[in-house]
């Protein structure tokens, strides 16, 4: 790990090639196959709550928040979400989680979902029990299909398909 700790901020356009590359070394060409990717492409993400993390120059982690809908529910969903390899194993991953879930908070959405570990999200507030009726658009593996409420009972009764709705949405959530 670095001396000194990253700085974790909202995206800015500019980060755009850094995030990609960074993304690209984590996932490799796999990211494209992915259910969650059919809600990216071809979309911007919420860049004032995504968050990236700045080590000087570099960017060496991030989190990314995209406008959907769950059923008629607004929601987010979180990712790409990956750490530089060298820099791992140091909570980066975790406060890049949690950063990204104060600032939906902060701005007023209720629910969080994303498609990941269980044993890993859970920490962090995840629930697979509470996206058990949610379909998202391809094959998923459901007990990778995680949900967080930042409100006191947004993921009550959630159901429904998730598709894709522009990030200006989100700003009026
Ligand atoms: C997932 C990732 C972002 C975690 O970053 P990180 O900075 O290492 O995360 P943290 O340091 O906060 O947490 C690390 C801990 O989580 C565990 N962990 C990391 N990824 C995990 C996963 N997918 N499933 C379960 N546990 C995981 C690690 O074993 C470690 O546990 P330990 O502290 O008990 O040793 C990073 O490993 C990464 O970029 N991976 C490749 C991309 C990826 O898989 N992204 C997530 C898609 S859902």
């Amino acid at each position: 790990m670095s001396i000194n700790p990253p700085v974790l901020t909202a995206e800015n356009p500019a980060d755009g090639p850094a995030i990609d590359a960074l993304i690209d070394r984590a996932f490799g060409p796999g990211r494209y196959a992915k259910a969650a990717e059919r809600l990216r492409e071809g979309r911007d993400p919420v860049r004032e709550l995504s968050v990236v993390a700045r080590f000087g120059d570099a960017i060496i982690g991030c989190a990314r928040l995209y406008a959907i809908m769950i059923g008629s529910t607004p929601a987010l969903l979180l990712g790409p979400f990956a750490v530089e390899h060298a820099e791992r194993g140091n909570g980066l991953g975790a406060a890049l989680i949690r950063h990204a879930c104060a600032a939906a908070q902060g701005a007023g959405h209720g629910l969080v979902l994303l498609v990941g570990d269980e044993a890993f999200f859970a920490p962090l507030g995840f629930a697979g029990a509470l996206a058990r009726r949610v379909m998202l658009p391809g094959p998923v593996d459901q007990r990778r299909v995680l949900v967080r409420a930042l409100k006191a009972g947004a993921a009550d009764d959630l159901s429904g398909s998730v598709r894709a709705v522009s990030a200006q949405i989100a700003d009026n959530a």
